[in-house]
């Protein structure tokens, strides 16, 4: 079984892949039941936020606690940059559900943030660079989960101050810059398509209000598929984002669901 989260698609590609070449079954982790779960070999695929785990990644892991736990466990961590210590917490977070982590890796892949200054999407030739050196980082992934082996340190990618960024700042980070209330729709350019309600992986925008304006609820992760997805470029992240680049979105909730 692997259970994803991917809230523009990087993640949600990996999953496919590990899925294909190992024969497992693709769980998404926002919508599937842990009743009867008792698979031998379980992978985690999800997206690094600020250094850390998105939160309805946290929220799922939670949910492992009274699951008997697998005999082989491993998560694939997809970011832009670098994870900081991200490992670490994952690793924590399931021993608290008694669950191990035998095998951990990072994947670099097109960087998503894009809400403070100094973070933009990559350049296409950025992007190719990324993709080539993640298809083989990946194809070796394979090869160690298929034999149930461990990974290395070599296999992450935590980056300059790890502690800091993951100890310090990505507590500030979730305090001061993860709000719903700060996502903007531009009136003017809205087109009314639902394309933002649609991709969203946690349902948590409705267009339903009499403006047919896109409205956030409370229930967000800050995985900013509303933002990429939106061809008009009409939502955006308080003023932070409005010249920012946009990358193309695999919505994974149309492609594969629940198992
Ligand atoms: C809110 C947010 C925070 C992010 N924080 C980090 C980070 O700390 N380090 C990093 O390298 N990439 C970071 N990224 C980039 C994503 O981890 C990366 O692009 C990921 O592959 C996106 O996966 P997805 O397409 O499955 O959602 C962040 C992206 C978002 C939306």
């Amino acid at each position: 079984m692997i259970f994803y989260f991917s809230g523009t698609g990087n993640s949600f590609r990996i999953a496919r892949s590990l899925s294909t070449a190992l024969g497992e079954r693709l769980a998404d982790m926002t919508r599937v039941s842990l009743e009867n779960m008792c698979d031998d070999k379980v992978g985690f695929v999800f997206p690094v936020y600020a250094w850390g785990l998105p939160r309805v990644v946290e929220q799922f892991l939670k949910r492992l606690s009274g699951v008997t736990a697998p005999r082989y466990v491993y998560a694939v961590l997809t970011c832009g940059d670098d994870i900081g210590r991200t490992d670490v917490l994952l690793r924590r977070t399931l021993q608290k559900a008694g669950w191990g982590l035998h095998a951990v890796f990072s994947l670099r892949m097109r960087n998503t943030y894009v809400c403070l200054p100094g973070f933009d999407t990559d350049s296409a030739e950025v992007e190719q660079a990324k993709e080539k050196t993640w298809k083989t980082r990946l194809e070796e992934v394979i090869q160690v989960v298929e034999h149930e082996g461990r990974s290395t340190a070599a296999d992450l990618i935590p980056g300059a101050l790890p502690g800091l960024k993951t100890y310090v700042l990505r507590p500030l980070f979730n305090r001061f810059l993860i709000s719903p209330s700060r996502f903007r729709v531009d009136e003017a350019r809205c087109k009314h398509c639902g394309a933002c309600a649609q991709v969203c992986p946690l349902q948590n925008i409705s267009l339903e209000n009499a403006d047919r304006l896109p409205h956030w609820g409370n229930h967000c992760t800050h995985c900013l598929a509303c933002y990429h997805v939106c061809t008009a470029h009409a939502v955006n992240y308080g003023s932070f984002t409005r010249r920012k680049g946009q990358v193309k979105v695999l919505n994974s909730r149309n492609d594969i669901g629940v198992f």
